[in-house]
C-alpha cells in the first residue's frame, strides 16, 4: 500500500478518515488559506470549474481521489461500473483543456475495470495515492533538469501558475526557481499577473515571495518591454496539454510570451510531467480550448464593473504555442529539443 504523509501546503489531500478529498481552496488566495472538504460529485465538479483546484496536474490527482472517494457511494450491484463510467465523465465534463483531468479518470476506470465492486474503492485510493507520490517525484525531477539550464543571477519570467498549488511540492515551471531558493541559488523572477483570473498574482507570486524568492510582478503587457531591457534571461512555464508535435496549450497569454522571447533571443521552456502528453493529438489544432464566462473579464477582481454593460467579452483561457518557439520541453525524463515527435516517449 502506498503512504503519502501530506503537507499543509498541498493543494490536494486525502481526508484523515479516507472518505472526501480536501483542497486548499484557490480561489481565496492569497488573503486567505482555507481548506474545503469534498464528499458529492456535483462538490467535485463545481471545485474543479471554478478553479477552485487548478493546474493541469493538481486536476489530475484531484479526480484521481475524487473517483476513489465517489466510488464508496455506488452500490455494488451490477450497474457498478456503468454508474463509476458516469462520474468520471460528468467530472470531465468540467473542463476541456487540461489532459491529466481525463488521464486520471481514465487510468481509474481501467483499474477498476480489472476488480470486483467490493476491492474497488481502496484499490483507487490506493492509485491515487502513488498517482500522487509519482507527481511529487516528477516535479522534483522536472525542477532538477529546468535548474540545470540556469545561472547564478539569472531572471526568469513565468506566466500563470506552475507551482505547488497547481502540481505536487516543487511545482514544474516554478520548480527550478523553487529548487534554487531551497539551495541558495539566487535567482530572481518576473511573474506577469495573468489577466483576467490573477494565478501569476494571487499564487505565484505568494508561492515565490513565500519560498524567499526575489519576485517583481508585472501586468502581462509589460513582459516584452523587460525582454527588450535584456533583463530576463529564460521563460519557463507549466502547461496543461501538448500535442504529439510539441504544440503546447497553456493559460491564455502564454503565446504572447513566446513570440516576444523569440523575437528578443530570450530561451523559452515549457514544463510538464509526461502525462501532460497527449499523443492522440497531432497537432495544436487538435487541442479544445475552454472559453470562460465574459463575466470574468469585465468584473472579476475589480471593486466595481470596469467596461460598458451589454458590450461582448470573449474569454479563452489558454493559447497554443507553436512547437517552432519553444527552446525545450522539460519532463521529468529529460529535456526534449525540437523538431519533437513525442510519439513515443
Ligand atoms: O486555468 P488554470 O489556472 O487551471 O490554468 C493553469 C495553467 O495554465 C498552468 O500554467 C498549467 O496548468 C500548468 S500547471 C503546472
Amino acid at each position: 500500500m502506498h503512504e503519502l504523509k501530506y503537507k499543509k501546503t498541498d493543494s490536494v489531500q486525502l481526508s484523515d478518515d479516507r472518505t472526501s478529498v480536501v483542497i486548499i481552496d484557490q480561489t481565496l488566495l492569497p488573503n486567505k488559506l482555507e481548506y474545503l472538504t469534498l464528499t458529492k460529485a456535483d462538490e467535485m465538479y463545481e471545485a474543479i470549474k471554478q478553479l477552485r483546484v487548478r493546474g493541469a496536474p493538481a486536476i489530475g490527482i484531484f479526480a484521481a481521489y475524487a473517483m476513489a472517494v465517489l466510488s464508496k457511494s455506488i452500490p455494488s450491484g451490477s450497474g457498478f461500473m456503468a454508474e463509476l463510467e458516469r462520474l468520471g465523465e460528468y467530472l470531465v465534463s468540467s473542463r476541456p483543456t487540461a489532459v491529466n483531468l481525463s488521464w486520471a479518470v481514465s487510468r481509474q476506470l481501467a483499474l477498476a475495470k480489472t476488480l470486483s465492486p467490493e476491492a474497488v474503492p481502496e484499490a483507487l485510493l490506493d492509485e491515487a495515492v502513488k498517482i500522487h507520490l509519482d507527481d511529487i517525484s516528477t516535479c522534483m525531477a522536472i525542477a532538477e533538469y529546468g535548474l540545470s539550464l540556469l545561472h547564478e543571477g539569472d531572471t526568469v519570467l513565468t506566466h500563470c501558475n506552475a507551482g505547488a498549488l497547481a502540481t505536487s511540492r516543487y511545482g514544474t515551471g516554478l520548480g527550478a526557481l523553487l529548487l534554487g531558493a531551497e539551495r541558495g541559488i539566487k535567482l530572481k523572477a518576473f511573474v506577469d499577473e495573468t489577466r483576467p483570473l490573477l494565478q501569476g498574482a494571487r499564487l505565484t507570486a505568494y508561492e515565490l515571495k513565500n519560498a524567499g524568492v526575489d519576485v517583481s510582478l508585472i501586468c502581462d503587457n509589460m513582459a516584452a518591454y523587460f525582454m527588450s531591457k535584456g533583463m530576463i534571461n529564460a521563460v519557463f512555464v507549466g502547461c496543461d496539454r501538448v500535442a504529439a508535435n510539441g504544440d503546447t496549450a497553456n493559460k491564455i497569454g502564454t503565446l504572447g510570451a513566446a513570440v516576444a522571447a523569440k523575437h528578443f533571443g530570450v530561451p523559452f521552456y515549457v514544463c510538464c510531467p509526461t502525462s501532460t502528453i497527449d499523443i492522440n493529438c497531432k497537432s495544436g489544432d487538435d487541442i479544445v480550448i475552454e472559453e470562460r464566462d465574459g463575466s470574468e473579464v469585465a468584473e472579476l477582481y475589480y471593486a466595481q464593473r470596469m467596461a460598458p454593460e451589454g458590450i461582448i467579452c470573449r474569454s479563452p483561457a489558454f493559447d497554443v504555442t507553436p512547437s517552432e518557439l519553444i527552446t525545450a520541453i522539460i519532463t521529468e525524463r529529460g529535456i526534449l529539443r525540437g523538431p519533437y515527435d513525442l510519439k513515443t516517449i
